[in-house]
């Protein structure tokens, strides 16, 4: 059933005492609970305790057994009949470990027992007010086999440990700080570390420890590293300290999500820690550094201001994806992660927004809190907080923060609370601004502009929209900030709003912030030597979509000679799908057969090949045209084969075209350099590998035995599994058996590292020729698969479904719907055991509005099989039910 905002009630009852015993077995473990109850509201007939396949064996109030009538047990919970208004619930329940495959709650990752509670696992390891309003003072005792399980872990400080009978022994845990139970977390497990120590800026010693199994060990360093910059960068960029003793990272191999900011006991995804240059490309050094600062960034921003209710979620999700990016931001090159988060955002956040999903960043209503862990509450939410972090400027949006944090610490709040501190200290009215919150759906925003040579004067008339999502159909204009410049034939102008005199004028005046609140509103620049063209939404200023009729010139100067980073990648973009688009309608005409590429993006992709100066990595981002993903976002109706046909029509001729500069621009990398995780060599590594993808469309000889070279004698995994994909994914027949045997030689080579399977498997996934289908299914044979672990499963599944379009919408030669079938048939098995998982994969077959009619009918008669299936989990259900 569905939960509402609007009905939210503070808890009668606050838990001010938990203390945990929890004993664990091969067979199962015994929760043993004392919850200290106080009432906070007038008296209560009833009391219900959340609790979810727990098996009671005891209950008791101040000691004294419950008779029958004083309580009641059904499958959600427990409830008791007049509790005192102070009491000490006692309860003992038995649950499963071993057999608890929703990896939700307590249960085993290989050898390793670990706990998942966000947000609402703590249910499922005993009975309690699973609710994030609801703060208590958690003292736990693990109590396991010494030999299996050496190393016992839970939040805050170790106050207790000791050896008992049986080979058994114990460790008593107890966090000083109030926390919700989302937030609680254990590990028992057989587990070696890597140990460091942080002084704080005011000079207390964390001790720093990351528990992995003992065979990764040695790839540990780079979160550690990663842990110890986010822990400096946080005390200089938010003036926040960490507040314990120790700071513990464990990795586990079963994991729903990345990774989780228990206090004190994050726990990891391995795929988020472990990294090392033979095992880990680049984006997986990246991720692990931007997953370590995001969790670390929690202990403020979620755990020492936490959130009262689940609607609420973006408080601490986007507030914090804001600032790991711009963490990474200063790690890297800022323009670069710019890119790709703006990238993801508008292929897939942009997808959602337009879905029968979409919801606001602070939505209403669920079913399913698990399913709103969202593209749009994470990312689009961090976009909100870079809005308000750039009306309010460096300065008064550090104040604000600070606020934020003196005025909650140690409570549970709103988005609310969060915009008041910025009003606050802004003195602005935010009013408008908080729609960003409540209103689902992407605003458009189209521009057109008009130069009155007389006058010199220049207007920018903008006007938005947004269309109607499930929620609402009505929306209210929102408050879009516009960065911009304008760029005149000799560099950027001076920008002068009319009214504005010079003494209202900084020194550098070429870029401004429009604020935009009106359905419609004009803005006009006075002595304006020329028609400029206009440079808009610098960086990416507000998540919306901008809509400007550009001339495939002004394109390409653009992409030359802006000043802003961003908005050079951007024209780029926009040429490209420009020139797509020419293809797209040719291929919908009849044939691509004598088309002809625009000329202007060769010459432009030339020009950027020999652009000395620019950074490598952009080079690399601006020669690579927007993802099918992107392209399908930019019209009604998807067209897979014509987005497909034409964006590898596209990627043949720059190929063929720029033979030259692109092979210059491999041989200028050296690959004797020792291998690097910073940003410049990334960046080098990047570049190199895109020209190598080139190539490899029709490669020379010589450019094949550069590419198997690489495969083999690469020292780092970025380069070892670009060349592996530049030779997969090659339709040259020069190519096809080498492709083959480097598979077969990686997977001998690496079969026993899991993470480095995980990739063989979704590169294969991926791969775009005809009938990947059936590779697909031979790969769920494989003795490396493992349908119980969410990695593989996302790296098979989820890269066939979700990364490999023209496969899944294709599907078998002679069975078109195969892909939408296959996908339905796994998550249906899915969904019984792991129903988290099993909703998250369905979202490709949500979107079937979108497709041609034959497509959009098959997709939904999986939706509809999906949802007669029996005993389908309440996630699936959600998502099923509000796609149909
Ligand atoms: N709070 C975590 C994070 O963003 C993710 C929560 C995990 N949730 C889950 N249902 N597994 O860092
Ligand atoms: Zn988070």
């Amino acid at each position: 059933h569905t939960i509402y905002l609007k009905d939210y009630q503070p808890p009668a009852y606050r838990i001010d005492k938990t203390e945990l015993r929890v004993d664990i077995r091969e067979q199962s473990a015994r929760v043993s609970a004392c919850l200290a109850f106080e009432r906070q509201a007038s008296a209560c007939e009833q009391l219900f305790l959340h609790g979810e396949n727990l098996e009671l064996v005891s209950v008791a109030i101040n000691d004294r057994t419950l008779a029958n009538d004083q309580y009641q047990v059904d499958e959600k919970g427990l409830t008791l009949f007049n509790p005192p208004a102070s009491f000490t619930l006692q309860t003992e329940v038995t649950v499963y470990p071993k057999q608890n495959t929703s990896l939700e709650g307590l249960y085993k990752s290989r050898s390793i027992y670990c706990t998942q509670c966000e947000a609402e696992g703590f249910r499922k390891i005993t009975y309690f007010l699973d609710r994030p309003d609801v703060m208590s003072d958690f003292t736990t005792t693990i109590i396991a086999d010494r030999a299996s399980c050496p190393v016992l872990l839970s939040n805050g400080n170790k106050i207790d440990s000791g050896t008992l009978e049986d080979g058994r022994h114990f460790a008593t845990w107890h966090d000083p700080f109030k926390k919700p139970a989302y937030l609680f977390a254990l590990v028992a497990g057989d587990l070696a570390s890597i140990q460091d120590e942080f002084v704080t800026q005011s000079g207390r010693k964390v001790a720093l420890e990351i528990f992995v199994e003992n065979k990764d060990l040695d790839k540990c360093d780079h979160a550690m590293t990663s842990l110890k910059n986010s822990m400096a960068w946080d005390e200089k960029v938010y003036g926040r300290e960490y507040d314990l003793d120790i700071f513990m990272i464990v990795a586990v191999d079963d994991f729903n999500m990345g990774a989780m900011e228990n206090k004190g006991l994050n726990i990891f995804n391995t795929s988020c820690v472990l990294a090392k240059p033979e095992t880990t490309t680049d984006v997986g050094f990246q991720r692990v550094e931007g997953v370590v600062a995001h969790e670390y960034f929690h202990n403020w921003s979620g755990n020492r201001v936490t959130c009262r209710d689940w609607f609420q979620l973006s408080l601490k999700e986007g507030f914090t994806v804001y600032r790991d990016s711009c963490f990474s931001a200063d790690m890297g090159s800022s323009t670069v992660k710019r890119v790709e988060d703006v990238s993801v955002l508008r292929a897939h956040q942009f997808a959602e927004d337009a879905g029968p999903m979409a919801h606001p960043i602070r939505p209403a209503s669920f079913i399913e809190i698990s399913n709103f862990y969202t593209i749009t509450i994470y990312e689009k939410g961090a976009e909100v907080v870079r809005m308000l972090a750039n009306l309010l400027g460096p300065d008064e949006f550090r104040k604000a923060t600070d606020l934020y944090f003196e005025r909650h610490d140690g409570q549970a709040v709103t988005t609310e609370e969060f915009v008041q501190a910025m009003a606050d200290v802004s003195g602005r009215d935010l009013t408008q601004f908080k729609r960003w919150y409540d209103q689902a759906g992407t605003p458009r925003v189209k521009v057109t502009d008009h130069y009155h040579e007389a006058s010199r004067q220049y207007s920018l008339t903008f006007s938005q929209s947004t269309p109607a999502t499930p929620e609402c159909s009505d929306k209210k204009p929102f408050h879009i900030p516009v960065a911009m410049g304008l760029l005149g034939s000799a560099g950027e102008l001076a920008l002068k709003l009319d009214g504005e005199t010079l003494d209202d004028l900084p020194e550098d005046n070429t870029q401004k912030v429009l604020e935009l609140t009106e359905p419609e509103q004009t803005f006009i620049f006075n002595d304006v030597p020329e028609h400029p063209v206009p440079s808009l939404l610098r960086g990416f200023s507000a998540p919306v979509k901008l809509s400007f009729a550009y001339s495939r010139q002004d394109l390409a100067d653009l992409m030359q000679r802006d000043s802003d980073g961003f908005n050079r990648w951007e024209a780029s973009q926009n040429l490209a799908l420009a020139v797509l688009d020419d293809a797209i309608r040719a291929f919908r005409q009849g044939s691509l057969e004598g088309f002809t590429v625009d000329p202007l993006l060769i010459d432009s992709y030339r020009q950027l090949l020999g652009d000395e100066q620019l950074d490598q990595a952009m080079v690399a981002l601006m020669l690579t045209l927007p993802s099918q993903d992107y392209i399908a976002e930019q019209y009604e109706e998807v067209d897979v084969e014509a987005i497909y046909s034409a964006r590898r029509l596209l990627t043949k001729t720059i190929a063929a075209e720029l033979v030259e500069a692109l092979r210059a621009r491999l041989t200028a990398y050296d690959n004797r350099k020792p291998y690097s995780a910073e940003a410049d060599s990334i960046a080098a590594r990047s570049l190199k590998n895109t020209a190598l993808a080139y190539l490899m469309q029709d490669p020379s000889q010589s450019d094949l035995d550069y590419c198997l070279a690489q495969f083999n004698n690469a020292n780092n995994m970025t380069d070892e599994v670009a060349a592996l994909s530049a030779l997969v994914y090659s339709e040259s027949p020069l190519v096809s058996e080498h492709a083959e045997a480097a598979l077969a030689a990686f997977y001998q080579k690496w079969q026993d590292e899991a993470l480095v399977v995980n990739q063989w498997l979704s590169l294969q996934a991926r791969d775009p020729r005809p009938n990947a289908l059936l590779r697909v299914s031979a790969l769920l044979q494989h003795p490396a698969y493992d349908g119980a672990n969410p990695n593989k499963i996302r790296a098979v599944i989820g890269a066939f479904c979700m990364g490999n379009p023209i496969n899944f919408h294709t599907g078998l030669l002679d069975d078109p719907s195969a892909g939408y079938r296959f996908l339905a048939d796994q998550v249906i098995a899915l969904d019984a055991k792991n129903p988290q998982i099993a909703a998250r994969l369905i979202t490709p077959l949500t979107r079937w509005r979108r497709y041609t009619p034959a497509r959009a009918r098959a997709m939904r008669a999986e939706l509809e099989r999906i949802k007669a299936a029996p005993e389908l989990s309440g996630d699936s259900y959600e998502i099923v039910t509000k796609s149909l």
